[in-house]
């Protein structure tokens, strides 16, 4: 079966259409910036964009996703006029405020918030704890992460004004 992954298509083998997307990604595709960690749906470390919706990789049959367009965190970076990476408003952002502690939750962090901001692109501080709430972090930096999502509203609508 195909996969729309990073506005790429990918072949992958459709034996056994039950295993999870993660795995696809990680152990298929090399695509190994989305994180393993609870394996159920708790943890949010696994987080992808599914046609823009933030997404646990680690519950999700890959039969599921046929005409799907899927994001991961390798796909957030867009290219300049150069084919220059440039970083998403989220990822300059988390390093603005040195979010990162072992940096094993971040893409899902990121990618959670890249979705959020999609959506709402100014949200108050309330709605980015609810919106971050379902994701992780072992080594406590929700505070960080909160002031980074913040920060990368305010890049994100600097990028858009005129
Ligand atoms: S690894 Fe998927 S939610 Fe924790
Ligand atoms: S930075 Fe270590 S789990 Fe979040």
């Amino acid at each position: 079966m195909k996969l729309t992954i990073n506005e790429q298509e990918h072949e992958v083998s459709d034996e056994n259409p039950d295993r999870v997307l993660l795995w696809v990604l990680r152990d298929e595709l090399g695509l190994v910036g989305t994180r393993f960690s609870c394996g159920a749906g708790v943890c949010g470390a696994c987080t992808v964009h599914v046609d823009g919706a933030a997404t646990r990789a680690c519950l999700l049959p890959i039969s599921q996703l046929a005409g799907t367009r899927i994001r991961t965190v390798e796909g957030l970076a867009s290219k300049g006029p150069a084919g220059e990476a440039r970083l998403h408003p989220v990822q300059q952002a988390f390093l603005k405020v040195q979010v990162p502690q072992c940096g094993w939750c971040m893409s899902g962090q990121m990618m959670t918030a890249a979705a959020l901001l999609e959506r709402n692109p100014s949200p108050s501080p309330q709605q980015v704890v609810e919106a971050m709430g379902g994701n992780y972090c072992r080594c406590g930096t929700y505070c960080r992460i909160k002031k980074a999502v913040l920060e990368a509203s305010k890049l994100l609508t600097q990028e858009t004004e005129p």
